[in-house]
């Protein structure tokens, strides 16, 4: 099994995620987040905020069904479609531009006619049955929402057009000033060809995006610091490595808060825990950047040997803005004296991506091959877990009284008293809990317990019980200062 197999293997069995409605056979390229994933999503979602607040963001949440005219101005009705090639022997369909990629054929075909010289050029077959493949037509991605007779609606495939579409509320809240930098999470939909490798492609998925409003005439003064080193692959190819201080002062990334905003995406993802050894950023070639976009870098992770996007930082100058003034016929401009459309700067993630990032980067398998996932605190669903040694003789109890307690001070607290402590431990471990409680035969007699960290496996006894039903965050407790210093 690769590691990502490994990964989902293990995110299925101890409750990660699901594929959806499995009672009715399941449908392609739905998941659902169940209970430790859903913690999970909450904890990235909640780090990504932060981050934003941090830099002064302000925060918006618009409906998911939107009015045609709304992908009228955005292109989305117009452009925004995959070319489709489906297999006339299996009935097999694949997204034409990925059926080239795997045959190391790096093009986006402009249209229906080129992708079938270039399919019929390469001799591309069918994956699944070997077929030769010789056809390929557009696909509009949209789901359309059964209408209800007065106009046509369809589920966003960008939480964007929420945001663009109140440019001027927002402004008036963010009391006229520029530069504004919104953001907005939720789902986004898109009706893939050939949803694939659970949760990294799907049809309805978990987005954050970032609108940063800039003034056209002004410096917004975004400059990144000489933060952490990191491969670029500027114009797809020419591979670069270095901060994004200099990436910038070198000309390899364009403008000063393009790197500013890639800063910030490369800090939120260490965060996070994925590894710095499998991200690069990598820069659109022109044929396949998006219909809005002038130059867009991504943040990429090397899953097995696949690079895969998890975020795109992308220059949308004033497409939408100026597209939406004009379709509205409402004054969208900025300033009064001269007015002008903002230009768009739109760092896009996709948490369902990032979340693969993070279970992949934090996995390991011990030398007695128990598997752990090593996410940082912040990030794991739970952050401990209860344990009695034994069940019998009170422990049990006493260890379910010392978890009523300190659940009520850190709610991300489990209790475990099924199987032997080893395997108790083992499956903290593998669902990534970074300290665990025993609760043994001096709890009884002394009020002290045996406190274990994941990583190290390290422990520190005697601790007493009264030491850890302190107020304050868990996090904070300087026993754990000692367990981590004691671990290193
Ligand atoms: N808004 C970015 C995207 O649609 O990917």
């Amino acid at each position: 099994m690769s590691n990502f197999d490994e990964v989902v293997e293990i995110c299925k069995r101890r409750g990660f995620f699901w594929p959806s409605f499995q009672i009715y056979g399941g449908s392609a390229g739905l998941y659902d987040y169940a209970p430790l994933g859903s913690i999970l999503k909450e904890n990235v979602y909640r780090i990504w905020m932060e981050e934003y607040m941090k830099i002064g963001a302000i925060a918006f949440d618009s409906p998911v069904i939107t009015p045609e005219p709304v992908f009228k101005a955005s292109g989305h009705i117009q452009r925004f479609a995959d070319l489709a090639t489906v297999c006339d022997q299996c009935k097999s369909s694949y997204k034409t531009e990925s059926l080239l990629a795997d045959k190391g054929v790096n093009i986006v075909p402009e249209n229906e006619k080129e992708a079938v010289e270039i399919l019929v050029k390469n001799k591309v077959r069918c994956p699944k049955c070997g077929n030769l493949l010789n056809n390929a037509s557009k696909f509009n991605l949209m789901f359309q929402v059964s209408s209800n007779g007065i106009e046509k609606l369809y589920l966003r495939p960008e939480t964007a057009q929420g945001i663009f579409t109140n440019f001027k509320l927002l402004l008036t809240y963010n009391r006229g000033k520029l530069p504004m930098i919104v953001i907005q999470r939720g789902k986004g939909f898109r009706n893939e060809i050939s949803p694939r490798q659970a949760i990294i492609r799907q049809r309805e998925f978990n987005m954050a995006e970032v609108e940063v409003f800039i003034d056209p005439l002004e410096n917004p003064g975004f400059m990144p610091d000489a933060g952490e080193e990191i491969p670029l692959l500027r114009n797809n190819q020419e591979e670069y490595s270095g901060n994004l201080l200099n990436a910038y002062k070198t000309g390899v990334v364009g403008t000063s808060e393009h790197a500013y905003f890639m800063e910030i995406t490369l800090k939120i993802a260490l965060r996070l825990g994925i590894d710095k050894k499998k991200m690069r950023f990598r820069q659109h070639r022109k044929d396949e950047l998006a219909h809005y976009s002038s130059d867009c870098w991504d943040l990429e992770f090397l899953l097995d040997s696949d690079w895969i996007e998890m975020v795109g930082i992308s220059d949308r100058g004033q497409f939408d803005v100026k597209n939406h003034q004009e379709l509205s016929g409402q004054n969208l401009n900025y300033g009064e004296n001269e007015p002008r459309i903002p230009r768009v700067l739109e760092p896009a993630y996709g948490i369902d991506r990032m979340i693969m990032a993070i279970l992949t980067s934090t996995y390991m398998k011990r030398e007695s091959g128990y598997k752990v996932l090593s996410m940082p605190p912040e990030v794991s669903p739970y952050i401990l877990a209860i344990l009695p040694l034994q069940k019998k003789d009170g422990l049990s109890e006493k260890a379910q009284e010392l978890f009523t307690a300190m659940r009520a001070l850190e709610p991300r607290t489990l209790f475990d008293d099924s199987g032997s402590i080893g395997r108790r431990y083992s499956r903290q471990d593998e669902i990534g809990t970074p300290y665990c409680i025993t609760v043994d035969y001096d709890t009884l007699s002394k009020d002290i317990v045996t406190i274990r960290e994941r990583d190290s496996q390290k422990q520190i006894k005697d601790i007493p019980i009264k030491s850890l039903l302190v107020s304050g965050h868990f996090m904070e407790n300087p026993i754990l200062k000692l367990l981590n210093a004691n671990s290193s």
